[in-house]
């Protein structure tokens, strides 16, 4: 979860990322990031939240917690491979945001980033979260090591590192 981003960090995504309309959180849960991102970010004019949201309780906690800018933002709840299918035939919006926190396990990290990073559009932001853990750490490092992209990242080494890329 993104309970540590501090005004700073805010800071380096609202300047990254200037003129931002869509966005894309993979895994949403209770609805922590989203509530900040819409808060920090007023340039953000769709956020789209994809997760199973698989009981009543996150349901109702991520409704609150986004509750404040309810005309900016989209729950997708279902599964991501079904959200793939709906974005690829029927949503089909570049992103400017693309926020990776789902399955943190190298491959389902890795198929995130090789569904979504390609309707990321350029100079786009890419940001994953728990880069700190091996699963998103080295489907990170596979995934722009071969397409040669610096990462970046912010945050506590050891706990809520946040890996960061702009995309070429
Ligand atoms: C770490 S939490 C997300 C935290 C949130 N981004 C935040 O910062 O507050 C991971 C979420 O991913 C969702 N998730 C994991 N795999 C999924 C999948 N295949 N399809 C849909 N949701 C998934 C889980 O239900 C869980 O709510």
């Amino acid at each position: 979860m993104a309970k540590a981003y501090k005004p700073e960090q805010w800071n380096l995504i609202r300047r990254g990322a200037p003129k931002t309309h869509v966005a894309v959180e993979l895994g949403t849960y209770c609805g922590l990031w989203a509530g900040s991102l819409l808060r920090e970010c007023p340039d953000v004019q769709e956020l789209y939240c994809i997760d199973r949201f698989n009981n009543p309780r996150t349901w109702r906690l991520w409704r609150a917690a986004v509750a404040p800018h309810r005309d900016r933002v989209t729950a997708l709840p279902m599964e991501l491979e079904i959200a793939e299918k709906l974005w690829e035939s029927t949503i089909k919006e570049q992103i400017d945001i693309l926020y990776v926190d789902a399955d943190h396990h190298f491959a389902s990290v890795l198929h995130d980033l090789e569904f979504w990073v390609p309707w990321v559009r350029q100079g786009g932001l890419i940001l994953c979260h728990d880069w700190q853990w091996s699963g998103p750490r080295g489907a990170i490092g596979r995934y722009f090591g071969e397409h040669n992209v610096n990462v970046a990242s912010f945050g506590p080494r050891a706990f809520c590192e946040t890996a960061w890329i702009r995309k070429p």
